[in-house]
């Protein structure tokens, strides 16, 4: 009889071991290994020479076939670039609750032109059912099927032949070929290529939903990453309604775009202007806010910086930073301090991004200083003031990308002055309707501000 043979296999990035190692050797993660059964390759077979197929030259490649499904979520077609290539593998992850069965669903009940398959390992049909009613989804063709196994979908993909179809989640699918345990990175390797395969000949456009494991990676990520042709994250804050869906990798648009949504009692709805929402109106006249242009992607919007500083009760002062890196504040405080004199060492100091977002745009520098130190004088800066410029560790304020963008929006949305680097070159100012403060040192911008 003969033995079964296993393996370990690193979970993070795919790398096998006759035994089991605490410390990944390829990827540096720990605790990542576990034992899978080897699948017996055909001993004695050779290498067989299959099909007939030609290189060809680019001017013989026929585009027709790849003109793209748009699915009329404006947000979402953006953000993979224009809409569903078919034959094309889209993979959606994001933490547990964050809306992917959500957001997928409403784009499969949106597309009444289309034949959409909608595969769920997670949820029941009257589940399923319940969620669509829950979205008012408009009665479309789409199917629905609760199925976990890889064999069983492969050949409703090649008899229903559909348009779109999504996988909720990959990491239900298992295949009898390999023997491992469902989610592990053997199965979730073998499912995705042999889906793969099918979408690719039936050019049949494929969003595969993926969990992301604790750290906040796609489990099984790299080995799946590399298998598809777009990567999508779904994030956000599950204590706030806003949602964002960046591409983190796509071989069909750009890796800059971004979608936003916000998450609401009947679905998911399309934001399409995130400045109006992420400021708030009602705290006119109170200190400690001030307004960042920022840019995500290729979006520009205005966003409120939050900060409360206050004398230190005990020892060690707190800092605490909530959607802006902490060590960056930090940063930003040891300048403070060194380069313009403020004694903060004693302060607790805590900053917030409204709206839940994380921000990590150099650009906000100057909006967090002028937080801080409306709060730490507590004289309030005018509303109708935005800022954007990154702070160096001399003090100097250095120019930021796209500044005809920022200054764009912050005018369109009404503010009246902005604060900027004085060592921007190659921009005309004298077309924005809107006063322009080139400052080139930290000092200087306090001066001005709250003097
Ligand atoms: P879901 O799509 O199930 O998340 P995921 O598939 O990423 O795990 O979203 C679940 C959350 O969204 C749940 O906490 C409830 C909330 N939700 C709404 O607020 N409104 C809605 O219309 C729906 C369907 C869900
Ligand atoms: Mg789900």
């Amino acid at each position: 009889m003969s033995k079964t043979k296993t393996t370990f296999v690193c979970q993070s990035c795919g790398t096998q071991s006759p035994k089991w190692i605490g410390k990944c050797n390829s990827c540096g993660e720990w605790n990542t290994y576990i034992e899978e059964i080897l699948t017996e390759r055909k001993s004695g077979s050779t290498l067989q020479v299959k099909g007939n197929l030609k290189p060809q030259l680019l001017s013989e490649i026929n585009l027709n076939q790849q003109s793209r499904i748009v699915t009329g979520n404006v947000e979402f077609d953006r953000v993979i670039g224009g809409g569903l290539v078919p034959g094309g593998l889209i993979l959606l992850g994001g933490e547990p609750g964050i809306g992917k069965s959500t957001l997928v669903l409403q784009i499969a009940l949106q597309l009444p032109q289309l034949r959409v398959l909608y595969i769920s390992g997670e949820e029941s049909l009257q589940q399923l059912k319940m969620r669509a009613n829950r979205l008012n989804g408009k009665t479309s063709p789409c199917l629905f099927l609760c199925e976990t196994s890889l064999e069983n979908i492969l050949l409703h993909l090649e008899s229903e032949k559909p348009d779109l179809v999504i996988i909720d989640s990959i990491q239900t699918v298992a295949t009898e070929l390999a023997e491992s345990s469902p989610g592990s990175v053997t199965q979730i390797r073998e499912c995705t290529v042999a889906i793969m395969k099918v979408a690719k000949s039936n050019q049949i456009a494929v969003i595969l939903i993926g969990h992301i494991n604790k750290e906040g990676s796609l489990a099984g990520p790299k080995v799946l990453e590399h298998i598809v042709d777009t990567v999508l994250q779904f994030e956000g804050d599950r204590n706030y309604l806003y949602r964002i869906l960046r591409s983190v990798k796509n071989r069909f648009g750009s890796t800059s775009e971004l979608g936003i949504f916000e998450m609401r009692q009947d679905g998911l709805h399309e934001v399409n202007n995130p400045s109006e929402m992420l400021l708030s109106s009602h705290n006119d006249g109170l200190s400690g806010t001030a307004t960042a242009a920022t840019m995500e992607g290729m979006r520009s919007f205005l966003i409120e910086v939050q900060s409360l500083v206050s004398s230190a009760a005990y020892g060690n002062p707190q800092r605490s930073s909530t959607g802006f890196d902490l060590r960056r504040m930090n940063m930003l405080l040891a300048v403070l301090e060194k380069r313009a004199g403020f004694k903060l060492m004693t302060k607790d100091v805590f900053l917030n991004i409204a709206g839940g977002l994380r921000v990590d745009d150099p650009a906000m520098d100057l909006a967090v200083i002028a937080a801080i130190l409306s709060s730490n004088f507590d004289v309030a800066i005018d509303k109708q003031i935005a800022f954007a410029g990154e702070v160096g560790l001399t003090g100097e304020i250095r120019p930021v990308n796209r500044i005809e963008q920022r200054i764009a929006e912050a005018q369109k949305l009404g503010f009246k002055e902005i604060y900027l680097s004085k060592y921007i070159k190659g921009v005309d100012f004298s077309r924005f309707d809107i006063k322009i403060h080139q400052i080139e040192r930290v000092e200087k911008m306090i001066r001005t501000l709250f003097s």
